[in-house]
């Protein structure tokens, strides 16, 4: 048993309510702001000044490592789940033995040395959420926001989506025996991410609209049906998203690393990862906070536009991009997006088309792979270091999003040569495209005739290993 201790706090007008209270859009009643979760400990500064502080409340880093650390070996799956090992510092549910999981989290960091030389910088680390059990960052914040509705007896919950969303909905809702209603733009998503939706059960409706378009309908539904809004207005959704933070430092032996890279879409993750990393700091597991910087392509870069506008004005944009996971123009999180940036030091990025084939490609030449919305990571982290915002002995980390069989489409497309319009290719420079061709691995189609087949090998082993 873990006794639910926590309220919704209004994150512009600061309206306190209890978990009860919150409507079913998650929207402020008064300022039509988002919440997120506050626990006793929320606002206790760390080291507490007196013995008789509320502060007495507050966990105990040494113990917390230890606790989540040792949960590791367990056998319960609760414990072996990557999101509620740190359920200390997220205790939402009433009940753990209710726990929706599939053993979520504990994704790998992986180092990045062929990257880190392309960007410009000594040392690069991916922190691979893509390795989650539908391929994507999204499962962490499932398992807690799923949680959620299963022990507040929900039958049905649904998303707004551009693919992975719905696919994680959709698998903890199946396995939480709720049933589960997604909808996508149609003709709009990568078909990896559609065919899990339909493999997990979901009532999968295609609006012919695009995603902005889609929370639009979904949220006026909400307000007519006891469905529950799986988006990540949801504020339970970021409380598992903020986990990767944990793990990360964990993983580093407790060392921050300098600066987060993030892709920006909804702008929710962004957002959670900097709640992590303000608890640890905060409750003293770390000393420092990280810069977090967020990269948007640029047909979908309002919160790219908001940075650079002096005004600070949001101003929503009609979003188009190949990678279709952040293909968003009105982002509903983006104040808690642009706090993170604010409060912690980072910057706002957008990058081409052609720059995200690039770094996808760049990506998995290392073995690795990602889907596109993640490899504006890499893209956005040579620019920033380019332009001396990230200086080479820091240390990055990029969140890479999704699995590189999110979107397979992509990548068979662009190593056939087939990804780019002519005009994007004309826009290359010769060493660009140089360097594309260096990447583009197209298969090659053979007769079966072994002569031939030795010849072809000879002519590319001949060829020298890009350094
Ligand atoms: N990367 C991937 C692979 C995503 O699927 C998303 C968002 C993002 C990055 C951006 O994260 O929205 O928190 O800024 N995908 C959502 C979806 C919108 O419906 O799957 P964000």
């Amino acid at each position: 048993m873990n006794v639910a201790t926590h309220h919704l706090r209004c994150t512009e007008c600061a309206a306190v309510i209890t978990k009860d209270d919150v409507s079913s859009n998650f929207r402020c009643p008064q300022c039509n702001g988002l919440y997120e979760v506050v626990y006793a400990w929320s606002d206790v500064k760390h080291p507490p000044n007196a013995p008789d502080d509320p502060a007495s409340r507050l966990p105990n880093p040494s113990a917390l490592r230890w606790l989540w650390q040792e949960r590791r070996s367990s056998s319960l799956a609760v414990d072996q789940s990557g999101v509620w090992r740190f359920r200390d510092l997220l205790p939402i549910l009433d009940d753990l033995e209710k726990v929706v999981t599939l053993r979520e989290g504990n994704t790998p960091l992986y180092d990045l040395p062929r990257c880190a030389k392309v960007a410009g910088i000594d040392w690069l680390l991916a922190k691979h959420q893509g390795m989650n059990p539908t391929g994507s960052f999204k499962d962490t914040g499932m398992t807690a926001a799923l949680s959620v509705a299963a022990q507040r007896g929900f039958e049905w919950v649904a998303c707004a989506s551009t693919g992975n969303t719905s696919a994680a909905m959709a698998a903890y809702a199946a396995r939480a025996g709720l049933r589960s209603i997604v909808f996508i733009p149609e003709g709009k998503i990568a078909w990896g991410k559609l065919s899990q939706a339909m493999d997990y059960g979901a009532l999968t409706i295609q609006l012919k609209t695009d995603f902005d378009g889609c929370v639009k309908i979904l949220g006026e539904l909400v307000q007519k049906f006891p469905i529950y809004l799986l988006n990540s207005v949801n504020p339970y959704r970021l409380e598992g998203q903020k986990t990767p933070a944990f793990e990360m430092v964990e993983q580093m032996d407790w060392q921050v690393p300098e600066h987060i890279v993030v892709p920006g879409g909804n702008l929710a993750n962004s957002a959670a990862l900097g709640k992590g990393f303000s608890e640890m700091y905060q409750l003293g597991l770390i000393s420092r906070l990280p810069k977090i910087s967020i990269i948007q392509a640029e047909g979908a870069n309002p919160l790219y536009r908001w940075f650079i506008d002096s005004n600070r004005v949001m101003k929503p944009v009609t979003a188009d991009t190949r990678a279709t996971a952040i293909r968003i123009g009105n982002p509903a999180s983006w104040r808690k997006a642009a706090a993170v940036i604010d409060e912690l030091g980072g910057w706002c990025e957008q990058v081409s088309e052609q720059e995200i084939a690039l770094a996808k490609a760049e990506i998995g030449a290392e073995g690795v792979g990602c889907e596109p919305a993640s490899a504006v990571t890499l893209a956005g982290l040579k620019k920033l270091v380019a332009l001396g915002k990230i200086t080479p002995e820091e240390r990055v980390v990029l969140i890479l999003t999704g699995h590189t069989l999110k979107d397979s489409q992509y990548t068979i497309d662009y190593h056939r040569g087939e990804l780019f319009t002519p005009a994007e290719t004309a826009q290359l420079t010769p060493a660009q495209l140089a360097q594309h061709a260096a990447l583009r691995k197209p298969p090659i189609v053979l007769q079966a005739d072994s002569t031939l087949v030795l010849r072809t090998l000879e002519s590319h082993m001949n060829q020298p290993q890009p350094a």
